[in-house]
């Protein structure tokens, strides 16, 4: 079985102690670093930017896992790519040219991903399909961490999965919230092969030994 990526969330951490979360959660076995943007406008909340990624960029060699919950994404790709983001996922909602947009970030050799609300069916990115290295199924209606995982979108993950086969291209099938050690297995039965996790880690004792529980939870 293909190996499956944790993306620990750092809007979970303790920003005030970030650049030891960072090496602590890398060191516990993190695959890549989950970043969430977010404007007060796509979404009711308002966190970083692409100077903030920049300054993540001088402490880890770990992939950035860049979601943009932005409105008009394409005007702060060029920033987010130079900051040093390695993959930049746009949300399919909130860009009327994605074409356009998915193209720009290839342009800048990052990867680029879409994201869908749980209420956007599939549908929505089937021609976009051709244009994506990753397709990222939101598991609640972005915006906070902490919220409740939304089983139904189980379907949808594996709908994505038999969308992602049929097209032949490799791309990857990122899950983001409310994934836990207890539901893990689900979101990986259904297709996904990188998990967001952002309060199940940071806000448990030990990262090591919640990333152990995880991986384990996957033998199956
Ligand atoms: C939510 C963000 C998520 C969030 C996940 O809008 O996109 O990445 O940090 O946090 P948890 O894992 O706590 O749901
Ligand atoms: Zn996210």
């Amino acid at each position: 079985m293909k190996k499956i990526l944790i993306a620990p969330s750092i809007l979970s951490c303790n920003f005030l102690m970030l650049e030891q979360e960072i090496r602590d959660v890398e060191k516990a076995g993190a695959d890549l670093i989950h970043v969430d943007v977010m404007d007060g406008h796509f979404v009711p909340n308002i966190t970083i930017g692409p100077m903030f990624v920049k300054a993540l960029k001088t402490i880890t060699t770990t992939a950035l896992d860049v979601h943009l919950m932005i409105e008009n994404p394409q005007q702060y790709v060029p920033e987010f790519a130079e900051a040093g983001a390695d993959i930049i996922t746009v949300h399919a909602e909130a860009d009327v040219h994605l074409l356009r947009t998915l193209d720009m970030i290839r342009s800048y050799g990052r990867k680029a991903g879409v994201s869908l609300n749980p209420s956007t069916p599939l549908t929505f990115i089937e021609y976009a399909l051709y244009e994506i290295d990753l397709l990222l199924i939101m598991t609640v209606n972005p915006g906070f961490g902490g919220q409740q995982y939304i089983t139904t979108m189980e379907p949808k993950i594996s709908g994505a999965r038999d969308m992602i086969r049929k097209s032949g291209k490799k791309i990857d099938l990122e899950v983001d919230g409310g994934i836990k050690a207890s539901n893990v297995q689900r979101v990986v039965r259904a297709g996904a092969n990188i998990v967001v996790m952002g309060t199940e880690i940071f806000h448990s004792p030990n990262y090591a030994a919640k990333i152990k529980e995880v991986r384990k939870a996957l033998k199956f």
